[in-house]
């Protein structure tokens, strides 16, 4: 059939360029995340490409339909190539994508249903009771993978300075952290403690797969509300990643600082990591999680402090900063490493 021009009728010229990007972009997060989360992201890192035909993971089948619009939606991010004959490779951006993969995981998989909804959540009359909902353990592996990239290997330097008999791993998420922490010396106790009942169930699967039983115990636990228990307080080293935040506002957090002293008495290091607050606005320097880090908590209604104030509060919780080391990625991530002040 001919399809004839539109005459007299204005051209919408928006519809390609930075805002149809816009647009675009989301839906290449989503389909990230989507490759992420099926192994086939992982797969074309590992074996240089899969087929378009045979990309089942793990015996689960995949829908053909929906696999060939996740990956023309990468092949326009330019994360992947397809070729004619459906087989798929990287594309210019894959190493880039890979290495950010546990963002978009985050904020896709694990703050999706939040972020999907924040017209609601944004108005005062909807933000009682439990007001979002968000998927703990997909933030859990989010954090792991954001982790892994310089937090991990700081942590590494950082202990190997210091004798760690028995740590404990406040909001342990997935895990990861004791597991690799008890792996690396048998003599090692490590404990992780966290308040959401999916990362407990996640990563006490994960200590049991690996036979770390002996070594390492999950508890399901809040942080804020630590007391002195012989069993975790002879721990000597308390780590804290990615979620010092959710120990504030101001008072609170000076709070369980103070608890946590009470908790752990012998404690030669309390060391924290988090993502603070910036404080100026958003420009074409912004990195990667900045806005979807501020936006996230501000619709949970969580304060996120900055690094100033973070100083003051780590005063007024009785304990001294020894050193801050500053993280590139998650950019606004420092490294706290505190001792009991005398
Ligand atoms: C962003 S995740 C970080 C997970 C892990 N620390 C990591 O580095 O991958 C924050 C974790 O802290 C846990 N959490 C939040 N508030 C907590 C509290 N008051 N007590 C214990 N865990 C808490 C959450 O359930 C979540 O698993």
């Amino acid at each position: 059939m001919p399809v004839r021009p539109t005459c007299g009728v204005q051209r919408a010229d928006w519809i390609r360029g930075h805002v149809a990007d816009l647009f675009s972009s989301y839906v290449a997060a989503a389909a990230l995340s989507a490759f992420y989360e099926l192994g086939l992201m992982q797969r074309i890192a590992t074996e240089g490409e899969i087929r378009l035909g045979q990309a089942g993971n793990g015996g689960q089948e995949i829908d053909s339909g929906v696999l060939h619009a996740i990956c023309n939606t990468l092949s326009w991010a330019e994360v992947v190539e397809v070729s004619e004959c459906q087989i798929v490779t990287r594309g210019p951006r894959f190493d880039d994508a890979f290495a950010a993969r546990g963002y978009f995981y985050w904020l896709v998989q694990g703050c999706g249903g939040l972020v999907s909804e924040a017209g609601h959540i944004a108005r005062v009359c909807n933000r009682t009771g439990n007001f979002y909902r968000r998927d703990m353990g997909a933030v859990a592996i989010g954090s792991r993978l954001i982790g892994d990239t310089e937090v991990e290997p700081l942590f590494d330097e950082i202990l190997s300075r210091l004798r760690v008999e028995k740590l404990v791993d406040l909001g342990c998420g997935s895990g990861q952290r004791v597991i690799r922490i008890a792996s690396q010396s048998q003599a090692r106790q490590c404990l992780g403690i966290d308040i959401s009942e999916e990362a407990v169930r996640l990563a006490t699967a994960a200590v049991e797969n690996l036979e770390l039983t002996d070594r390492v115990s999950i508890i399901h636990a809040d942080a804020r509300n630590l007391e002195y228990d012989p069993v975790i307080s002879d721990a000597n080293v308390i780590t804290c990643i990615f979620m010092g935040h959710d120990f504030w506002p101001y008072d609170q957090c000076v709070r369980t600082l103070r608890q946590l002293r009470c908790a752990f008495p012998m404690a030669d290091r309390l060391l924290m990591c988090d993502v603070v607050r910036t404080t100026s606005p958003a420009d074409a320097d912004t990195a990667i999680f900045t806005l979807g880090f501020e936006l996230v908590h501000a619709l949970m209604g969580v304060y996120l402090p900055t690094l100033e104030e973070w100083g003051r509060a780590f005063a007024d919780g009785g304990w001294t900063c020894m050193n801050i080391y500053e993280l590139k990625a998650p950019s606004n991530g420092f490294l706290f490493e505190l001792a009991l002040a005398t």
